[in-house]
């Protein structure tokens, strides 16, 4: 009876991927990413979650196999979804968008950024065609626009 009970308040798990350069958000490019640090985007995240009631785990790297590493692992430990901005690897990383075919997982690609307004080698995603979806150029709001449209597509 106790153990039904526990499982059926098991949360999903989901992981938060920030890619490179993510780190130095607040104090990069202010006139296209804002004042938003990333621990502020972090903890908006957070409280969002709570009341999503999903478990959240979240990870920044600089190094495109690390980023790759997370997404397999995430495949192995119970995670139901994933949420990335994988930054500027978003425009190069085949080794990226293998990690997450590769995992099968639903991932949803955000953006602070509105990226088709900007450069045009920032217009084509290698990432979108095998994301749910990708939401951009909202700030810290994509990204909790985002964690909710993945919420949304985890199947229970
Ligand atoms: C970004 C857009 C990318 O083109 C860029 O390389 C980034 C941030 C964004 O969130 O707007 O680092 O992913």
């Amino acid at each position: 009876m106790k153990a039904r009970k526990r499982s059926k308040n098991k949360k999903k798990k989901v992981l938060v991927l920030h890619g490179p350069n993510l780190n130095l958000l607040g104090k990069r490019e202010k006139n296209i990413y804002g004042k938003t640090n990333l621990e502020m985007i972090n903890n908006a995240l957070r409280k969002l979650a709570k009341e999503l009631k999903v478990d959240m785990e979240v990870k920044q790297s600089n190094i495109e196999g690390e980023l790759v590493n997370y997404i397999q692992k995430a495949a192995k430990n119970g995670t139901k979804g994933i949420l990335i901005n994988p930054a500027a690897y978003t425009h190069t990383s085949v080794a990226i968008r293998d990690a997450i075919l590769a995992i099968q997982l639903p991932v949803v690609e955000v953006h602070l950024s509105n990226i088709y307004k900007r450069e045009e080698f920032r217009h084509k995603s290698l990432i979108a065609p095998v994301a749910v979806g990708q939401i951009a150029g909202f700030g810290k709001e994509s990204y909790l626009l985002g964690l909710k449209a993945l919420v949304e597509s985890i199947e229970v």
